[in-house]
């Protein structure tokens, strides 16, 4: 399987990929890591681990349209199998999610439906809710929208903070985003008729 992962950030869920490759527990071949900003921690994760990456700056596209254009005009080159959004915060344009529907999913810090877009850990706190957790989906349109393929959870703790709970979320999310990619890069979960379908077996 070949993979393309953007991200924005510090790539720590990049890096759990990385490592599930190297180790054999995932058969499958990161060829690009691509990133909306060309501080990105993710991105050096990428070169000290000897994968083709590359930052494109927003501000360069006058819309979110062009600059979708030109991302996953990148992204085809490399023409990857599966294109993993981790940690990837911007937008993206409608036609871009249309072009790589099936092709595509993001992990996302709360247990959909629950919780979508910025902060989810502050607002699973201050919602009170007992339990909180992350979710590996396939993107469609809608943000944090698409249909999921798996999640796993913690419960929250009396003396749990922001920054306890997303430590905690995000071990969670290095175990399970790597285990998503693995079922796709074995052929087991496929995308049929808008929506994820686990083989048997
Ligand atoms: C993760 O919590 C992920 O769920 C969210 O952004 C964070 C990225 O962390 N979408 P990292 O950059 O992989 O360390």
């Amino acid at each position: 399987l070949r993979i393309a992962v953007l991200a924005s950030g510090r790539g720590s869920n990049l890096q759990a990929l990385i490592e599930a490759c190297s180790d054999g527990r995932l058969s499958a071949r990161i060829v690009l890591v691509g990133s909306d900003r060309r501080q990105a921690q993710a991105l050096q994760r990428a070169e000290s681990a000897g994968i083709e990456h590359f930052s494109l700056d927003p501000k360069a596209w006058p819309d979110r349209a062009g600059f979708d254009v030109a991302l996953f005009r990148r992204v085809a080159e490399s023409r990857p199998d599966l294109v993993v959004l981790a940690g990837y915060m911007r937008i993206l344009d409608a036609a871009a999610v249309e072009a790589w529907q099936g092709r595509m999913i993001n992990i996302h810090p709360s247990l959909l439906p629950r919780h979508r877009g910025l902060h989810t850990h502050r607002k699973a706190l201050e919602h009170g809710d007992a339990d909180h957790g992350t979710s590996v989906h396939y993107v469609s349109a809608e943000l944090d929208g698409g249909p999921v393929i798996a999640q796993a959870m913690t419960p929250i703790r009396s003396d749990d903070d922001e920054t306890r709970l997303s430590e905690r979320i995000l071990q969670l999310e290095h175990q399970l985003l790597p285990a998503v990619v693995r079922l796709i890069a074995d052929g087991r979960l496929q995308w049929r008729q808008g929506m994820p379908w686990l083989d048997e077996q």
